[in-house]
């Protein structure tokens, strides 16, 4: 990675044609739950290499000062930004002026699209009204709340405080505030969540109004709370056939609500309310990932950020870039890709971009009813119900 950071020059060949971008990373937590094993720290000051003191109070201007490298390095591509999403973290960990400085600075230094998605993931214990209301001021269109479970007993296993119902009133106080879309997360498959817990979970989430669910089977990594906690056998292990009975249950309630799945993790009430920002990760087009750990990807170049906030301060502060590494992805790197975030999408992938071994998979799948005929009959891979249960193991055979 050079110190500029520039990227080489045929990155930006064709760029015109692809949406940009950009995710800003918030490396901070209030606490951190058992489960997550995401790039963010509880202290509000940390010190790197050489004592540099990265602060959650002087961290939107780091942010800011990438921004600016970033025009830089991308020169004069004339782009307008499409989409903006600040994540972490938990980005409303800092003040909302913070949040509204960071967008600011792509707007100066970019421009946003008129019709540009601008989401800020969010903790439901750590907004108000005022707070919302100020970010909606300041451009935020849309938000996503971190909502997990709605039982008491479920979130203390996640090591999660909410008070009950908080969650779903923030639905109503961002549509309040004027979101136009709002999103919650949920986990499932939690040691200790019965089937009944998760359908009530569900129905506290549909009965809140968002127009965007996703919903992720609790994944135990390894170095987590968790992870120690099932190993000493305080808590039972995750099953699999539960997680699957788990997702039908889920895919069913959502789509008797009017969601319909468009991500195997992922639904929305119409095409407007699909997240466009997860969309560009998942067709493969461009976008600068911001902050430390970050990860961007620009035409076929992918780099990542040094991962602790004082590392991160430290690099800014010389004029270097914060870049720790890159690859330059081949075009068999990036048919593989394609394959393996496309067919996760409702529309599913080209069946011209599988190799012969991968076709013959291709049939066996849908032999199998895990692909869905029609779509096959069209030319295109798409997963049926039962097909997304098994994503991954199909994804496996087709990449052959
Ligand atoms: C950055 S967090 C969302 C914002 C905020 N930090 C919060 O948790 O409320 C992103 C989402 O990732 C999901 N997540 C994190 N770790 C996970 C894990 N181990 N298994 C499944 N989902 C996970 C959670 O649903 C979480 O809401
Ligand atoms: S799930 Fe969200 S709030 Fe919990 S530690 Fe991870 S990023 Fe922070």
């Amino acid at each position: 990675m050079p110190e500029d950071g520039a990227l080489p020059a045929r990155a930006l060949e064709g760029a015109g044609e692809r949406p940009l971008g950009f995710y800003l990373h918030v490396p901070y937590c209030a606490t951190r739950c058992g489960y997550c094993d995401f790039n963010t720290y509880t202290a509000s000051e940390l010190r790197g290499a050489g004592g540099v003191l990265a602060s959650r109070d002087n961290y939107a201007g780091q942010v800011a000062e990438e921004i600016r490298l970033a025009r830089k390095v991308l020169g004069d591509d004339p782009r307008p930004v499409r989409t903006v999403f600040v994540g972490g973290g938990t980005p409303t960990m800092l003040a909302a002026g913070d949040l509204v400085r960071m967008l600011a600075a792509i707007r100066d230094e970019f421009g946003l699209a008129d019709d540009a998605e601008v989401t800020t993931e969010a903790n439901p214990e750590s907004v108000d009204p005022a707070y919302l209301a100020e970010l909606r001021a300041g451009g935020f269109n849309r938000i996503s709340f971190g909502m997990q479970s709605a039982r008491p007993h479920v979130l203390k296993v996640l090591d999660r405080n909410h008070t009950p119902g908080r969650p779903e009133a923030c639905v109503a106080e961002a549509r309040a505030a004027g979101f136009e879309h709002v999103n919650l997360d949920l986990i499932y498959g939690t040691p200790g969540e019965s089937d009944d817990d998760w359908r009530a979970s569900l129905d506290a989430a549909i009965g809140a109004g968002p127009d965007h669910v996703s919903a992720y089977a609790l994944i135990v990594e390894e170095g987590t709370q968790l992870a120690r906690r099932i190993r000493r056998g305080e808590v039972p292990m995750t099953d699999d056939d539960v997680h699957a009975d788990r997702y039908l249950i889920a895919d069913a309630a959502f789509e008797e609500a009017g969601f319909s799945w468009y991500e195997v993790s992922n639904w929305a009430t119409s095409d407007a309310g699909r997240c466009l920002h997860n969309e560009l990760y998942w067709r493969g087009a461009d976008w600068w990932g911001a902050g430390p750990g970050a990860h961007s990807h620009v035409g076929g170049v992918r780099w990542w950020n040094v991962k602790h906030p004082g590392a991160y301060a430290a690099a800014l502060g010389e004029g270097r870039s914060p870049g720790a590494g890159r690859e330059l992805l081949s075009d068999e790197d990036r048919r593989v890709e394609r394959i393996l975030l496309e067919l996760r999408l409702r529309e599913g992938v080209e069946l011209g971009l599988l190799k012969p071994a991968g076709r013959a998979a291709a049939e066996r799948a849908l032999a199998d009813g895990l692909l869905d005929a029609e779509p096959y009959g069209a030319g295109r891979a798409v997963l049926t119900l039962r097909g997304r249960l098994l994503a991954d193991a199909v994804v496996r055979d087709l990449v052959d």
